[in-house]
């Protein structure tokens, strides 16, 4: 048995599913279910036993302390963290208290649980921290991608909380043994992706006839990789890395921001044409910048292809045709997703930026 956190959010519902489709290993999955948690992500496990749902904050310790001890896990995926950098900027508390604090928390129950294990359990035993790109800051246009080497530079609240969260669990490897594994992947996209990122924003709003909010001049360079490459290599890693290693994930998909809404309007122009004929790129409306908005990221991913012989198996074009497709496929699940509380978000942090 596993125990994931954060899995009703977009990695980890989509990391689950996927464990479904090739094990009957059970997981316990621990998740606060904030705006971002979604239960209807994981409707298609409604009737099966070996997943296990349990509503709670990986903060708290007594909560954690008990599942550990009743279910006993062999390893714990840690997805459970704010993911937003436009909250992190509007309010980083939250962001604080969940990716620091409540990973510190999440550390000392599973320390006092793995070394009371078995000597045999206590070496098989894994935690994997998932992590982000962005704890390495930003890369100028003629910089080689980020290797495992590359200094630390988080530049907003939410990468600088996942930096600290990263170096934590770096401690806790280096002081007491604990094997960890962190994986650092780029930015994500598929299915069950949070409509406050820019590729569903950009497709549920081009649906909607609303405008396609594009930060600053649209240059900034994201590095792009399908949500189900970001699980396999997840498992990967689970089942093949060092302890103590980090591994970079990415799909070697560079593009401008500005690149990426222009595919995702040629493609509704394809599968879902406008009623009035028009292009939806008539919808792009350049707006006020991010603070503080890093210019690049880039995933150097050679060492988990190299030492694990992962490597991802779609291509962006592949990816984002069957991402577009997805949202036209799923209205319903988008429907429900834009509840009042999106709503106020979207007031809170496009208005300021007209
Ligand atoms: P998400 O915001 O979609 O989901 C986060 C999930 O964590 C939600 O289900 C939420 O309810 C849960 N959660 C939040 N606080 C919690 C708490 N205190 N206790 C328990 N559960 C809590 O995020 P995501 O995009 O799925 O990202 C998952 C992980 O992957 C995060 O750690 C993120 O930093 C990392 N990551 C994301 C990307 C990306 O492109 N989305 C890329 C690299 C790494
Ligand atoms: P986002 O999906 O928020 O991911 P991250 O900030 O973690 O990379 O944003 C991806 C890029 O798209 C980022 O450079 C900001 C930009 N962006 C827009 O231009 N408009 C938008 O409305 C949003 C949400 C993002």
């Amino acid at each position: 048995m596993i125990l994931t956190t954060g899995s009703a959010g977009f990695i980890g519902s989509n990391f689950v599913l996927d464990w479904f489709a090739q094990s009957d290993e059970p997981v316990i999955n621990l998740d606060k279910l904030t705006y971002a948690g979604n239960l209807e992500n994981l409707a298609s496990l409604k009737d099966n036993p070996n997943h296990i749902f349990v509503q709670g904050d990986i903060g708290d310790k007594a909560l954690v302390a008990k599942l550990l001890a009743l279910h006993r896990p062999r390893a714990i995926v840690n997805f459970a963290a704010e993911s937003h950098v436009d909250r992190s900027i509007h309010g980083p508390e939250d962001f604080i208290q969940t990716n620091v604090v409540g990973t510190f928390h999440l550390l000392e129950v599973v320390r006092a649980y793995w070394s009371g294990l078995s000597d045999a359990e206590m070496t098989n035993f894994r935690f994997l921290h998932v992590s982000t790109d962005e704890v390495y800051g930003s890369l100028a246009k003629s910089e080689p991608a980020f290797t495992e080497n590359h200094r630390y530079e988080p530049n907003s609240p939410y990468s600088a909380s996942k930096a600290a969260s990263d170096h934590l669990v770096r401690a806790y490897h280096h002081t007491y043994g604990l094997p960890v594994l962190t994986t650092n992947c780029s930015n994500n996209y598929g299915p069950y992706h949070f409509p406050e990122k820019l590729i569903p924003l950009m497709i549920v709003n081009a649906l909607a006839g609303r405008s396609l909010p594009v930060y600053g001049d649209g240059q900034q360079i994201r590095d792009w990789l399908y949500v189900k490459d970001h699980c396999s290599a997840i498992r990967c890693a689970l089942e093949k890395g060092k302890p103590g290693e980090v591994y970079n994930i990415g799909g070697w998909n560079e593009k401008a921001n500005l690149d990426i809404v222009h595919t995702v309007c040629r493609l509704l122009d394809e599968l879902q044409p406008r009623s009035d004929g028009k292009p939806y790129r008539e919808q792009i409306a350049f707006v006020a910048d991010r603070p503080g908005h890093d210019r690049r990221y880039a995933i150097d991913a050679r060492k988990i292809e190299r030492e694990l012989g992962w490597k991802p198996s779609e291509t962006f074009e592949t990816g984002i045709r069957k991402t577009v497709q997805w949202y036209l496929d799923n209205q319903t699940w988008v429907n429900n997703v834009l509840s009042g509380s999106y709503r106020q978000w979207i007031e809170k942090n496009y208005a300021e930026r007209a």
